[in-house]
């Protein structure tokens, strides 16, 4: 489904991944785990076709995955409905005037019914406990809250990969609880989940296979 081949990306020539080699199946729990700096999110970034590779391939499903690709807007469209990112800050995913619009915003990109688009909004408000959130302006809710709804705007294109960075980052225990157990109901769903944390008890749970990236860039072993 996914395969990196000897990745290498820089910032302004700050090396941020070095020679990452990459291999994920169809339905996989990858978690991606190294210190600060390391570039976790930067992996993530790439995988989500938000920066491209400077040296080695990226291909998914088959397909590589360039920056020229990605100036095709049939072609960008449809990669961006099977892969969704839900970022590290929810500030920056949530854009929208009230939470009803933001989980509609995608389905109404990707030219679904009015019918079609209000149901979605309907089934992901209640799968994700936010019913009585849906008018109320994102950006005035709690971190808690702000994360489910990141989380209802990309589920509702139902991508069959999901990109979770840092997902318990700012959230309270009992947060972090039901977003744990919620990714594991997404993951017996048969998605393909592949998350960014610092929080062993996740790695552990969920992780069908642990990466961790060294401070070099570098991918040292998976398990
Ligand atoms: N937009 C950016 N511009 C320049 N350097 C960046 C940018 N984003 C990340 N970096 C640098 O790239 C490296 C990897 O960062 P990142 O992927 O965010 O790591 P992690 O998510 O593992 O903490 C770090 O040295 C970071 O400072
Ligand atoms: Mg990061």
């Amino acid at each position: 489904m996914i395969k990196l081949n000897n990745v290498c990306y820089a910032y302004d020539g700050l090396v941020a991944l070095r020679h990452v080699n990459l291999d994920i199946s169809k339905g996989d729990t990858v978690v991606l785990q190294g210190s600060n700096g390391c570039g976790k999110s930067t992996l993530l970034k790439l995988l989500n076709g938000l920066i491209f590779a400077e040296e080695g391939e990226y291909y998914f499903d088959g397909k590589l995955i360039t920056q020229d690709e990605m100036k095709d807007s049939k072609f960008s469209k449809n990669f961006h409905k099977r892969i969704g990112f839900v970022f590290q800050n929810p500030d920056v995913q949530l854009f929208c005037n009230n939470v009803h619009d933001e989980i509609a915003f995608g389905p109404a990109q990707m030219g679904l019914t009015s019918n079609e688009i209000e149901k979605r909004v309907s089934d992901l408000l209640t799968l994700l406990n936010i019913d009585h959130l849906k008018d109320r302006a994102p950006y005035h809710l709690s971190g808690g809250e702000k994360k489910r709804v990141a989380l209802a705007s990309v589920l509702s294109i139902n991508p069959e990969v999901l990109v979770l960075d840092e997902p318990l980052a700012g959230l309270d225990k009992s947060a972090q609880d039901w977003l744990i157990d919620f990714l594991q109901e997404l993951q017996s769903a048969g998605k393909t989940l592949i998350i960014s944390t610092h929080d062993d008890n996740l790695a552990h749970l969920l992780g069908d296979r642990i990466v961790y990236m060294n401070e070099d860039h570098t991918i040292d072993y998976v398990l």
